[in-house]
């Protein structure tokens, strides 16, 4: 049986957010949520190194938001956590659970006992006696960093999760199968994550480096002043699709022409991994994008997108229709609270 009480904890390379879903007979609300910065870095490729900090902001936030269950579902991300999909032989998953070991290790940059493992068997084909299995691995110093930190706040893991799931959860795609390839694209301030969804199971993903931050820092070296003036300026004055006819001693023009090349980085590292997939996946077209993450809310990114991509670009869908308890629709926090909502979904949808 599902709770009707689901705490999810997102903790990003910029900060914090916290959700806490309560489920009736009828509907899932948001009763609680909230967000808090990291006032120094605290995160570094998805490991926490500055456990102290992360700790300070997470009970903070508990403290803020006024959630009172000490626990909640977590997420790791970053450049080692490593989803795979592999075609082995026509085997048990008691079989496989011993064979995998062996076959992982031919498919991750690590050794097998610097990580921690999960499978699944995704498809059986009984023609070709093979079975296709998705393997997730984490490094160890991306969990225990976690745990550390965790245990740091007083704060009981229920589950790590992965964020490409999280995301996928909280945009409904694990609950109604969308038929064929979307992408999910989380602009955040570390990186940017791509997750490629086909019939409703993540074949690719890959982090890009480009995001906020990147960005910031883009702005803060161009004109010469400080991060947090940049990341103010950047917030006030970005638009993906500035017109440059303007007065170029506007903030506005200087920052937007700053902006320029991150943007068009990132479409194009976007581009290559999309003609990536459909070459790997025998020509499969991915038919839309739907982004989250605080820099998703970048003015004009969709349009912007839309035309660099030339496929559909969406705001992140509010998969199942969480409101707040006041019935609000959550549309504007959403990108923010995507991973965090996901996270907390998986105590309280029936599995
Ligand atoms: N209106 C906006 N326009 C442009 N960027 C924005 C806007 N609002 C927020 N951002 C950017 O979003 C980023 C924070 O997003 P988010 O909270 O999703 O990142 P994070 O989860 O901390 O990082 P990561 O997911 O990479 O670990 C910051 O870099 C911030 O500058
Ligand atoms: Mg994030």
């Amino acid at each position: 049986m599902a709770k009707s009480v689901g705490i999810g904890l997102d903790i990003g390379t910029s900060s914090v957010k916290i959700v806490e879903l309560v489920r009736d007979k009828a509907s899932i609300k948001i009763s609680k949520f909230g967000i808090q910065p990291f006032s120094t870095n605290a995160l570094t490729g998805g490991v926490i190194t500055n456990s102290s900090e992360v700790a300070r902001v997470i009970r903070e936030l508990f403290q803020m938001t006024k959630i009172k269950p000490k626990k909640a579902v977590v997420a790791i991300a970053g450049q080692s956590v490593i989803v795979r999909h592999i075609k082995m032989p026509f085997m048990t998953k008691d079989e496989l659970a011993n064979a995998i070991r062996w076959e992982a290790e031919r498919y991750i940059p690590f050794a097998i006992d610097e990580v921690n493992m999960d499978f699944e068997i995704i498809e059986e084909d009984k023609d070709q006696n093979t079975i296709e299995v998705m393997l997730v691995c984490a490094h160890n110093d991306i969990l225990h960093s976690h745990l550390r930190a965790l245990d740091e706040a007083d704060i009981q893991p229920l589950a790590m999760d992965i964020q490409p799931f999280a995301l996928m959860r909280a945009m409904g795609m694990e609950q109604t199968k969308i038929e064929g390839s979307v992408a999910i694209v989380d602009i955040g301030a570390g990186t940017t994550d791509l997750t490629i969804v086909k019939d409703g199971i993540p074949r690719f993903t890959r982090i890009i480096p480009i995001a906020g931050t990147h960005m910031t820092t883009t702005v803060s070296d161009q004109l010469l002043i400080s991060f947090a003036e940049a990341e103010e300026l950047k917030i006030r004055c970005a638009d993906a699709l500035y017109d440059f006819s303007g007065s170029e001693e506007s903030d506005a023009y200087k920052v937007n022409f700053a902006l320029q090349s991150s943007l068009k980085e990132l479409v194009m590292e976007l581009r290559r991994s999309f003609d990536y997939y459909r070459l790997q996946q025998r020509n499969e077209e991915i038919k839309e994008v739907y982004i989250s993450g605080g820099g998703s809310k970048m003015k004009n990114l969709i349009p912007f997108m839309k035309n660099e991509l030339e496929i559909k670009v969406n705001k992140g869908v509010n998969g199942i229709g969480i409101t707040t308890r006041t019935g609000d629709d959550f549309v504007e926090e959403f990108p923010i609270y995507t991973v965090a909502i996901g996270l907390a979904l998986r105590e309280v949808l029936d599995a």
